[in-house]
């Protein structure tokens, strides 16, 4: 088939790629999956990043024998409705997830609100602070002057505390932290988003197969497990998956759960600590490559009144922009003819378009951010707005209809109503650990590469780095 050079005349431009047929689905596969680039770098070298940046952030390219429109800003161009579900060409990897299914599925506001009303609410969130600071203390106490890698210990960290945090997972019996190290498990549990990114960010499915891996660590996790998720509170978010399925929390039903429930949960589980694990692997390494950040930090975290908005969310939000944990580039296909709006004209866009955000660039748009390559809290500083109290600022910024940030969205869709209901608690979360590292400890590193690491479908530093904690000379690290 030949595809039509380009479809949008006068409207978007378009850049050919190196196939008159299929446009760019052979270089892009060839680039990703074979070489290992992160798909960010395919836009760039392949020249569509340039050809969009000079025409208003959107250019139209043939992904093989599908059109698709390239996006290099973080303004919300549709509805959601417009779309098929975000995890829709990865479903298999994920069973009844609510990522899975279409915005007007009547399932989905109750999916959501068993993670909501727990992680999305500031009254929750505010009474973990305790029990968060006290298990991120105890954690660290046995590693101090020893060389750790930021990666293992950025994993290991959050994975524990999540894993003994009441009204969370409750998995204090056998905890996350000790799946990751069993080798039964570890492949599969540590794997499971990487091979999820690989489909959707570098269209590549052969990490579908892997769809039933995850099924035998979910009921050995709910098994051994199981007196401490019955004793736990009603906000647990197992006890929560299985009240909407109409299920009692018994062993018989677990043996007996069902591979679509089994991904569901388990996914759930995994986006808990993993997603928390990359951002916070960031957020370190970057503060520890930026002297200036890393004494405004230090100096924060052992002050005895907080300033606002305090400076190690702001770096936390800085690290979410410059890093976080979802892939590079992301793509969602148009259901149905729509609308968009583009340099002052609406143009309609048919359907099974696919739109690829490349929300790596968006997040470093020039237009928006006074120095976009650069780790600076103060890049977060400007995107306050009237009304925005200081105290509140990181959660305002936050809310489904901010757009400065993409993190927490696959694709920015207007009032963003699928924008992850996990993230006031990874926030909160990773503030709360950077609090305790550097109130506590002299930290130190090296060998931190913060490129970007090849053959992988996350966005991960190139080389993690080395970290050692000495306990300040001031006092013991507390359990505070
Ligand atoms: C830094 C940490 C996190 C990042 C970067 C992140 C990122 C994302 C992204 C990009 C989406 C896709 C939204 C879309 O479809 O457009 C999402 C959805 C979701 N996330 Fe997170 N997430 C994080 C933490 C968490 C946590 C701690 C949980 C806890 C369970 C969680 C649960 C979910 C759920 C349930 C959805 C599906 C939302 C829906 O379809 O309505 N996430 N997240």
């Amino acid at each position: 088939m030949n595809n039509p050079q380009a479809p949008f005349v006068g409207l978007i431009a378009h850049h050919p790629g190196p196939c008159p047929v299929r446009g760019h689905g052979d270089a892009f596969h060839q680039a990703t999956v074979e070489q290992g680039l992160p798909a960010t770098e395919y836009f760039r070298l392949s020249g569509i990043r340039d050809c969009a940046r000079q025409t208003g952030g959107l250019c139209s390219f043939w992904m093989g024998e599908r059109l698709a429109l390239y996006q290099l800003n973080n303004r919300p161009l549709l509805d959601d409705e417009c779309l098929a579900a975000s995890t829709e060409a990865n479903h298999e990897l994920f069973g009844g997830f609510l990522g899975s299914l279409h915005i007007s599925d009547p399932q989905r506001a109750h999916k959501r609100r068993v993670v909501e009303q727990a992680l999305g609410s500031q009254r929750f969130i505010d009474g973990l602070k305790p029990d968060i600071c006290r298990l991120a203390a105890a954690y660290l106490r046995p590693l101090q002057d020893q060389p750790l890698c930021m990666e293992h210990l950025a994993l290991q960290w959050v994975s524990h505390v999540d894993s003994h945090l009441p009204g969370v997972l409750d998995c204090r019996v056998k905890t996350l932290a000790q799946y990751l190290e069993d080798e039964r498990f570890r492949a599969v549990v540590g794997g499971f988003f990487e091979q999820a990114s690989k489909v959707i960010s570098h269209d590549d499915t052969q990490g579908l197969e892997q769809h039933q891996a995850l099924m035998p660590f979910v009921k050995d996790l709910l098994l051994s497990n199981f007196q401490s998720i019955c004793a736990a509170p009603a906000s647990n978010l197992i006890l929560g998956h299985f009240a909407l399925w109409g299920l009692a929390f018994t062993r018989q039903n677990i043996e007996a759960l069902n591979l679509d429930r089994a991904l569901e949960i388990g996914t759930i589980i995994i986006a808990t600590y993993d997603t928390t694990a990359l951002s916070l692997l960031w957020s370190m390494a970057h503060i520890e490559r930026s002297p200036q950040t890393k004494r405004e930090v230090i100096a924060a975290a052992c002050a005895t009144r907080d300033q606002a908005p305090h400076v190690i969310d702001l770096a936390v939000m800085e690290a979410l922009r410059l890093g976080g944990s979802n892939p590079t580039v992301l793509w969602r296909r148009t259901i149905k003819a729509c609308e968009i709006e583009h340099a002052g004209q609406r143009l309609v866009i048919p359907p099974d378009t696919l739109l690829w955000l490349d929300r790596w660039q968006a997040n470093r748009d020039p237009n928006v951010f006074p120095r976009p390559e650069v780790f600076d809290p103060g890049n977060i500083l400007v995107l306050q707005e009237n009304g925005d109290q200081p105290h509140a600022f990181c959660t305002s910024l936050l809310a489904r209809n901010r757009y400065d940030i993409n993190s927490f969205s696959m694709l920015n869709t207007r009032r963003n109503p699928r924008k992850c209901p996990g993230r006031l608690f990874s926030v909160r979360m990773q503030s709360l650990l950077l609090r305790e590292l550097y109130g506590h400890y002299e930290v130190s590193s090296e060998g931190i590469d913060l490129s970007l690491r090849r053959h992988s479908a996350m966005p991960k530093p190139a080389r993690p780095g080395v970290i050692t904690l000495r306990p300040k000379a001031s006092g013991a690290p507390s359990d505070e």
